[in-house]
């Protein structure tokens, strides 16, 4: 089992839409997928039109009274199964803290599920915190979608140094993601892509077939397989395959 975390410092970046969409891709493969959606906002369940809800609240799933695997549900898709995210994971932090290793309880909800899952897909709230850390500690691969800003590469730095301080043994992939070549800014940014090893070589452009996701509530990859959007996504999905080495 491989796991992958879709995260970072910034918010609305295209986070959720990135991790839905890898775990669409892969489950399409075959690939036995888990997507867990993290964040109390609950986009990703939304977009996998999962109900917003987390039998006894975050406090229950995380407190490890339950394997996770009572929290996993199938969804629409074959091969995709979530678990939901709703507002009680505000508390996450708090819950989290007090675990004895908060770091390391992501991975330990994780591990009963190895034999069942290919691939675990983190669908991580903005910030970095608790969860984060947790979330990083299991991964494989860290995904970081950034706008093109010079803002946003002070984000990437802060996350490389997190990760980093912390002596969390993952790898740091930055995308950049919602992309306009209309703004000057974005195309001057748009080389990172090709030339910087931080960076994955797909770069997810700013696409409407990516955005009527959250009302079409399928993964855009579905919806409209033949869009930009979606190409460059497939491509971000066999860049990721291929670094956390999924086989076929
Ligand atoms: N490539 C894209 N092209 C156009 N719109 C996009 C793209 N990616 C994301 N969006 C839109 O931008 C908004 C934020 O995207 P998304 O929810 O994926 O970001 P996020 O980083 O997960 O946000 P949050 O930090 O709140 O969890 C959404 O309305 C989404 O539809
Ligand atoms: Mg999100």
């Amino acid at each position: 089992m491989k796991v992958i975390a879709v995260a970072g410092a910034k918010g609305g970046v295209g986070k959720t839409s990135i991790a839905v969409n890898l775990a669409c891709l892969a489950a399409d493969e075959g690939f036995a997928t888990l997507l867990w959606d993290l964040d109390p906002q609950g986009s990703a369940s939304h977009c996998c039109r999962v109900e917003p809800h987390i039998r006894g609240g975050a406090g229950a799933m995380f407190g490890g009274k339950h394997d996770l695997d009572r929290y996993a549900q199938p969804t629409e898709i074959e091969d995709l199964d979530l678990v939901a995210a709703d507002p009680t994971l505000a508390e996450v932090e708090p819950i989290l803290s007090q675990r004895r290793w908060p770091a390391r309880a992501v991975r330990k909800m994780l591990h009963p599920l190895k034999e069942e899952y290919d691939l675990v897909v983190l669908d991580c709230p903005p910030g970095l915190g608790l969860l984060a850390e947790a979330a990083f500690t299991a991964a494989d691969l860290v995904v970081a979608p950034i706008v093109p800003s010079p803002l946003a590469l002070r984000s990437l730095e802060q996350t490389s140094r997190f990760i980093g301080e912390r002596g969390i043994d993952t790898e740091l992939m930055a995308v950049l993601s919602m992309v306009d070549r209309r703004k000057v800014l974005h195309r001057q940014m748009l080389p990172l892509a090709e030339t910087d090893d931080r960076f994955a070589g797909a770069a997810v452009p700013f696409s409407s077939a990516v955005e009527r996701m959250g009302l079409e509530q399928v993964p855009s990859v579905l919806a409209s397989p033949r869009s930009l959007g979606s190409a460059t996504l497939k491509q971000l999905w066999r860049e990721v395959r291929e670094r956390v080495d999924l086989g076929d």
